[in-house]
């Protein structure tokens, strides 16, 4: 007997960031975090097929056989399926990012998202958004977002056992119907640390990081309004805000922690002259030199032109606000 199911999702862009861990056994973070999920123009599908026969469970993603540590996160979630639910048999699992070539993007989280629901599909399983952010977080952190659309909180949770970390839908897809991403695609010439790495060096080394903690709660609940009443003002400063903040507690880490290159700080001065009378543009930055500059549709040809007076941006993708990952079959 085998179960199969195929699920898409998509990534999803925090602006309220994620970035430190209290446990990275269970990938429990040490602040909230809040984001967007992105609409369909970025996605990972995501195909799973359970066989009884299998002595193991296998990962080909866009089309390359994965071993080894890369299967750690796959080899948790497979753990956890089987301690909570009594799942033992092992699965194929075929995924495949449908990014614009060159995104140079991390699809870790729409690509654990896209795992728990084609999981839940295909032993149907039927389990509750709650569950399904479990299961995604156990792959990587981001990923507990990109499970639902619209906005979206992680909340982070107190409990050792991490059973009440999960992410929670403050407003769907169509509460805001206006905003934009803006993503502008940056050469990236040097190889970047990965973000878990990143993120152990910054808790272990960064002082900095400790006072970003204190206001963390704070920054939460001022999103959170700017979101709920459309505030894009409030929303794009603290989104501002929020980025530069992460940025520097990895800059105080030791050894520092760069992502950003000429091409980010280029842009981030574009977006403060565009801003110069009225806030019409908020950009943030992950674990990368790529822009996502959030903005109303109105404002999108304004951010498009500044960004075209700067050089060395290889693309540029408009994203929406998305409705959150679907089962395909
Ligand atoms: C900078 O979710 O990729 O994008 O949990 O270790 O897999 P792991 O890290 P990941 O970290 C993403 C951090 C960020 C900010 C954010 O998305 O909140």
């Amino acid at each position: 007997m085998a179960y199969f199911a195929t699920a898409l999702a998509t990534p999803n862009i925090a602006v309220v960031k994620y970035w430190g861990k209290r446990d990275e056994e269970l990938m429990l973070p040490t602040n909230s975090s809040l984001s967007f999920t992105m609409d369909e123009t970025l996605k990972t599908i995501t195909e799973i097929g359970f066989d009884k026969s299998l002595r193991e469970t296998s990962l080909i993603l866009d089309g390359k056989k994965i071993i080894g540590a890369e299967l750690a996160g796959i080899n948790k979630v497979f753990s956890y399926l089987h301690d909570k639910y009594d799942v033992k048999m092992h699965a194929k699992i075929t995924s495949k990012n449908y990014f614009p070539t060159a995104a140079g993007m991390a699809s870790s989280a729409s690509g654990y998202a896209a795992l728990a629901f084609a999981i839940n599909a295909a032993l149907g399983l039927q389990l509750s958004g709650k569950e399904l952010s479990i299961i995604a977080r156990l792959g990587s952190g981001s990923a507990s977002r990109s499970v639902y659309g619209g906005f979206v909180e992680w909340q982070k949770g107190t409990k050792a056992d991490g059973t009440d970390s999960f992410a929670v839908q403050i407003a769907d897809e169509n509460h805001w119907l206006q905003i934009r991403n803006v993503i502008a695609i940056v050469d990236a010439k040097k190889k970047k640390v990965p973000s878990r790495a990143g993120m152990r060096e910054t808790v272990a080394t960064s002082r900095l990081f400790k006072e970003r903690m204190k206001g963390m709660d704070r920054t939460l609940v001022d999103m959170k309004r700017a979101v709920s009443s459309k505030d894009f003002e409030g929303f794009a400063k603290i989104t501002m805000r929020e980025s530069n903040s992460m940025h520097a507690v990895m800059a105080d880490a030791k050894p520092p922690i760069v992502y950003l290159n000429d091409v980010s700080i280029k842009i981030i001065a574009g977006v403060e002259a565009i801003n110069k009378q009225d806030i019409v543009a908020g950009y943030t930055f992950d674990a990368g030199p790529n822009a996502h500059i959030y903005t109303l549709d109105e404002n999108v040809s304004g951010v498009k032109k500044m960004l075209a007076g700067i050089s060395g941006i290889r693309k540029t993708i408009v994203c929406r606000v998305g409705s959150g990952p679907r089962i395909l079959g």
